[in-house]
């Protein structure tokens, strides 16, 4: 069976954790959008592993698969493996021959453009890693793919169509002097060694039928989405998106086994207890203002600073109208509550419950960033739960758990319309109750 992992707010929502607990369980971990802007920590032994491609099963003995919907800069990958394989680990990675390569050029593009759109406060924010440059040049039909890498004639016949343009682009309309990124016979010498390389290791597949023929034999597959729902490119707060879909649609068109096959799955929302963001746009229910402090003191305590580019990360209450609207885009069978630690202590705890706009209360996102950026968050408050020994509570379950935390999950749990599988209470792979295991659903 399958079981896909979905981000179901703005990315940063402990995904990681989950995949990690239930990574375990399956025989492939399987990335379906994104690229290196995603950012996840993984804890082995003791040790401590930062990655921001490698799917992070592949640290556990398990097949890592970046599906054909993601965007792969291929010097992160070998670097991520490098240093995996000198800590000891064999990690096994293939990647989908049709996704596609983040050229260095797209890079350089993706800094170009942020610094443009900052005078009209349409940048997005985004992690520099060259991936709304790359997801555009995929859908104009001049990209590179992770296949064409392997095939010398090819790749330099789609560079020498594709790099006079970007030159011409970065040059002429952003008036930005080009360097060895723009290069043709640079990039091209490069990118050669880069295919010898994914042959040499045989780490290129088709991923459909890779993945198809595991989903055949019976084998349990995890579908790791990165990012979240709102940033979703279709689904998302338009434009200050990424260019993806991490919704759980996402899972077939972006690995290459069908819609039923996600659907006879399970699709299991994860939620951060509160809401962060590390770009730019509006944000209903940020902390702002007078409760400034409060939001330095909840990001200090959830460490919510970036992992990909370590920008501190603005924080606000709950936003149950995106969690409903997440609900639907996914099609979410369970959901997993991460942080309700960090909320421990404090003297108040509220969530938007619904959105007021132009004299009418919402119960989800309107489609348009603009209106979602005029709507007033109906709070509603709970009783604050104490600080108590989260370890504790982590090795005793669910019921340990102090009971106006039990009540406010409830209520998440309801307003969504799905179970509880998990909540975290901590950081450490042990501080994750499992309510039900999905692969076990
Ligand atoms: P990009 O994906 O680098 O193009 O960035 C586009 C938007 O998505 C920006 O607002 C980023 O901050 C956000 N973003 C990209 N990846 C992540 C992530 O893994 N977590 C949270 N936000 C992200």
């Amino acid at each position: 069976m399958t079981v896909t992992i979905v981000g179901s707010q703005l990315g940063d929502e402990g995904k990681g954790a989950l995949v990690d607990l239930w990574g375990g369980d399956a025989d492939v971990v399987a990335r379906y959008q994104g690229g290196d802007n995603a950012g996840h920590t993984v804890v082995q032994d003791g040790d401590e592993y930062k990655l921001s491609l490698v799917p992070s099963g592949a640290i556990r003995d398990k097949v890592g698969v970046l599906g054909n919907g993601c965007v792969v800069n291929p010097k992160t990958l070998f670097s991520e493996i490098d240093e995996l394989r000198e800590r000891g680990l064999d990690p096994d990675v293939r990647v989908a021959r049709r996704a596609h390569v983040i050229m260095p050029y797209h890079r350089v593009l993706d800094g170009i453009e942020e610094e443009a759109k900052s005078d009209s406060d349409l940048d997005a924010g985004t992690t520099g890693r060259g991936i709304g440059p790359t997801y555009e040049d995929k859908a104009g039909r001049r990209g590179i793919r992770v296949g064409d890498l392997l095939d010398p004639e090819v790749l330099r016949d789609r560079l020498e169509y594709v790099i006079p343009q970007k030159r011409a682009l970065a040059e002429d309309v952003f008036g930005v002097d080009t360097g060895e990124a723009f290069d043709v016979d640079a990039v091209y010498e490069e990118y050669v060694e880069i295919g010898e390389r994914l042959r040499e290791e045989s780490m290129t597949v088709n991923a459909g039928e890779f993945l198809g023929s595991h989903v055949d034999a019976g084998d349990d597959v995890l579908f790791e989405g990165a990012q979240g729902t709102s940033i979703d490119i279709d689904h998302g707060i338009y434009p200050y998106v990424t260019s993806s879909n991490p919704t759980a649609g996402g899972a077939a068109t972006g690995t290459g086994v069908g819609p039923t096959v996600v659907g006879r799955g399970e699709v299991v929302g994860i939620v951060k207890a509160y809401l962060s963001r590390v770009g730019t746009g509006p944000l209903p229910t940020e902390l702002t203002g007078d409760d400034e402090e409060l939001a330095d003191y909840i990001r200090e305590k959830g460490g919510e600073f970036g992992t990909v580019t370590g920008r501190p990360r603005r924080i606000g209450w709950l936003d149950v109208p995106m969690l409903r609207h997440a609900a639907r885009a996914n099609g979410f069978t369970g959901l997993a509550v991460n942080h309700i630690d960090v909320l421990a202590g404090l003297d108040e705890v509220k969530v938007g419950h619904s959105y007021g706009l132009d004299g009418e209360e919402l119960l989800t996102m309107p489609a348009t960033t603009e209106r979602w950026g005029r709507c007033e968050p109906n709070l509603r408050e709970f009783e604050p739960w104490p600080e108590v020994d989260w370890s504790a509570v982590a090795a005793e379950g669910y019921d340990a758990i102090p009971e106006n935390a039990q009540t406010y999950l409830e209520y998440l749990s309801e307003e969504v319309g799905a179970p509880i599988y998990a909540v975290g209470v901590g950081p450490d792979r042990a501080q994750t109750i499992e309510l039900a295991n999905p692969f076990e659903q």
